[in-house]
C-alpha cells in the first residue's frame, strides 16, 4: 500500500504518525488528569454533595432558627418583638439567599422535588404565617390568635423537617453514588489509557514494518542481486514488482544486469564465432587437403601413364593405372563426402529461427518419428529406446530442430554412454511448470566426469576424434535449444554412473 510513495514520503509518513500518536496519547492522559484534579468536575461534584449536607443539616434550611424565635416571640414582651421580628427577617433573607444558591446548582431528580420545591413550600408558607398572622396577633396582644398560629407554624416546622430528613438521607446517597462513579470513572480512564497505549503501540510497529519491509526489501534484493551476479550467477531472479524509489533502484540493478548480460553474450559469441571459423577451418583442412592430394596424384599418374602409352600401351601398365585411378578416386571421393558432412554440420551450428518451421504438435509424436529416423544406427549399436512421454503434451514451437536436439542426445547415449556395447536409453518428458516441460535423455554408461560438464558444449569437444566424430552434436542442441527454442539444459553427470541431459523449454516458444 506504500508502494507508490518515495522512501522520503515514507519518512515522513513514519514521523507524522508518529507525532499523532504522542499527540493522542497526550490528550488522553491530559484529559483524564482534567477530569480527576482538584477542582475538577467529578471533584465539585463530590464537594457539591458534601457541601448540600453541610448546608441543609443547620438553620437555614431547617425552620429551626425561626421556629424559636417565633416561640421566644410568643413569650417576649413588647421591647423584645422588633428585634426578635427583626431576628426572623434577617433569617429569612439568608434562607432565601440560600435558596437562590441552590436553584443555580442544577439539582434534579427527588433531590430538586424535596428540597427546592416541597421544602421551600413550606418555608414560604412558615414565613408568611409569621409574618402576616403571628405578628399582628402578638401586636394586637391577642394570644389565643398568637398561640393558634404558633401551633400551625410548629406543624409546619415539623412537616419541613420530615422533608429535610428526606433530602439529607438523598444528599448521603448521591455522594456515595458519586464516589463510587468517579472511583469507576477513573478505572475506565485508566483502561482506556492501558488499551489506547496498547493499539498506538501496534499500530506504530505495524507501520514501521510496513516502511521497513518496503524500504529494506528491495536494496536487500538488490544486494543478493549484485553479489550473486558479483560471484558469477547471473541467473538471478529479479522481483518486477516492487515500486518506488526502492523498486527504481532494483530495476536499475536488473537493467544492469541484463545489459551486461547481452553484451557479456555478443563478446561470447564473436569469440564462438571465432573459434568456430578456426575449427571449421581446421576441420576442413584435413579431407579437402586428402582429396586434393588424391585428385593431384590421379593427374600425376594420368600423365605419367600418357607416356607410357606413347611407346605401346601394355597390360600390366594399364591395370596398374586402373587401379591407381580407383584407389584415388575412392580416397578423393570419400573426403568430399566428409567435407560435405562437416558443411552440413556446420550450417545447423548457425541454425536460427527463420529457417525453422513453427506449429503446434504432440511430443509423443516428434519423439516417435526421431526414434524411428535413429532404429539403424540404434541397431548397429544394440541400444533401445523407452520413451516415455505424456500423449497429452501439446507444444507451439518447432518440431524441426527440437526433434534434432533429441536425435543428438540419443545418438550421444549409444556413441558415447554405452560405447555401442548396448544397453537402454530413457527418453522422458514431464511438465515443470504451468509454462514449461522438462525433456530428458538418459544412459547408465560411462557418464562424464565432473570436470567435462564445461566442454562438451563446446564446438569441436570430442573424444572420438577421427572415428566420425566432429564434436558438434552437443553444440548444435546447446545453441537450438537456447536460441531456437528460448529454453535452457542441463546435464547430469559423473563418471561411471551415466549421464542425463534435461531440456526445459517453454510450450509456446518465444
Ligand atoms: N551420453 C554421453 N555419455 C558420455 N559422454 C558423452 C555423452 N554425450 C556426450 N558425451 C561426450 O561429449 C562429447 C561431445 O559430444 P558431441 O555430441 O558434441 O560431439 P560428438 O558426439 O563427439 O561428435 P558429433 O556429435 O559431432 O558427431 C563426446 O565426444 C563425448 O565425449
Ligand atoms: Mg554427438
Amino acid at each position: 500500500m506504500l508502494e507508490h510513495l518515495s522512501i522520503q514520503q515514507r519518512f515522513r509518513l513514519l514521523l507524522v504518525v508518529s507525532l499523532a500518536c504522542f499527540a493522542l496519547c497526550g490528550v488522553i492522559v491530559f484529559r483524564t488528569l482534567a477530569e480527576i484534579r482538584v477542582n475538577g468536575p467529578i471533584y465539585e461534584r463530590i464537594m457539591q454533595g458534601q457541601d448540600l449536607v453541610a448546608d441543609i443539616l443547620p438553620p437555614p434550611a431547617y425552620l429551626m432558627e425561626s421556629y424559636l424565635i417565633a416561640l421566644q416571640l410568643n413569650d417576649a414582651d413588647a421591647a423584645h418583638t422588633a428585634p426578635l421580628l427583626q431576628r426572623m427577617r434577617m433569617a429569612e433573607q439568608t434562607y432565601q439567599q440560600r435558596h437562590r444558591y441552590w436553584l443555580a446548582q442544577g439539582l434534579s431528580g427527588e433531590l430538586e422535588e424535596k428540597f427546592l420545591k416541597q421544602s421551600h413550600q413550606l418555608a414560604e408558607s412558615f414565613y408568611a404565617t409569621a409574618f402576616a398572622q403571628l405578628a399582628p396577633a402578638l401586636q394586637a396582644g391577642d394570644d389565643a390568635a398568637a398561640r393558634r398560629v404558633l401551633s400551625q407554624l410548629g406543624a409546619i416546622y415539623e412537616q419541613q423537617r420530615l422533608v429535610i430528613d428526606r433530602v439529607v438521607a438523598l444528599a448521603r446517597a448521591r455522594m456515595a453514588a458519586d464516589e463510587v462513579a468517579a472511583r469507576e470513572r477513573i478505572q475506565l480512564m485508566a483502561w482506556t489509557l492501558a488499551v489506547m497505549f496498547a493499539l498506538i503501540v501496534g499500530v506504530f510497529i505495524l507501520i514501521f514494518n510496513t516502511v521497513r519491509r518496503s524500504i529494506a526489501d528491495p536494496i536487500l534484493d538488490a544486494l543478493k542481486i549484485t553479489q550473486s551476479v558479483a560471484s558469477g550467477d547471473w541467473n538471478q531472479q529479479i522481483r518486477a514488482d516492487a515500486r518506488g524509489d526502492a523498486g527504481r533502484l532494483l530495476h536499475a540493478v536488473r537493467d544492469i544486469v541484463k545489459n551486461t548480460q547481452a553484451e557479456i553474450v555478443k563478446a561470447e559469441k564473436m569469440a564462438a564465432l571465432g573459434s568456430l571459423v578456426a575449427g571449421v577451418s581446421h576441420e576442413l583442412n584435413t579431407p579437402v587437403g586428402n582429396g586434393l592430394m588424391a585428385v593431384s596424384t590421379l593427374s600425376e599418374d594420368l600423365r605419367s601413364f600418357r607416356g607410357k602409352m606413347q611407346q605401346g600401351l601394355k597390360r600390366s601398365v594399364l591395370d596398374e593405372f586402373l587401379h591407381s585411378v580407383e584407389t584415388g578416386a575412392d580416397l578423393a571421393m570419400r573426403n568430399l563426402q566428409r567435407a560435405a558432412e562437416l558443411v552440413t554440420s556446420f550450417k545447423q551450428v548457425a541454425a536460427d529461427r527463420t529457417s525453422s518451421q513453427r506449429r503446434r504438435f504432440l511430443l509423443h509424436q516428434v519423439a516417435h518419428e526421431t526414434q524411428l529416423t535413429l532404429h539403424p544406427m540404434l541397431k548397429r549399436a544394440n541400444c533401445t529406446v523407452v520413451v516415455d512421454v505424456p500423449q497429452t503434451l501439446q507444444l507451439d514451437s518447432f518440431p524441426g530442430p527440437l526433434g534434432q536436439v533429441i536425435a543428438n542426445l540419443i545418438e550421444n547415449a549409444a556413441r558415447h554412454g554405452l560405447e555401442g556395447s548396448g544397453g537402454v536409453i530413457t527418453l522422458s518428458a514431464r511438465p515443470a511448470t504451468d509454462t514449461t516441460l522438462t525433456i530428458s535423455v538418459s544412459d547408465r554408461g560411462k557418464g562424464i566426469a565432473a570436470e567435462l560438464h564445461q566442454h562438451v558444449f563446446e564446438p569441436f569437444y570430442t573424444t572420438r576424434l577421427g572415428q566420425g566424430g566432429s564434436g558438434l552434436g552437443l553444440h548444435i542442441a546447446h545453441n537450438i535449444v537456447y536460441q531456437i527454442l528460448g529454453g535452457s539444459m542441463e546435464l547430469t553427470s559423473a563418471a561411471g554412473s551415466g549421464a542425463r541431459f534435461d531440456v526445459t523449454i517453454p510450450l509456446i516458444a518465444p
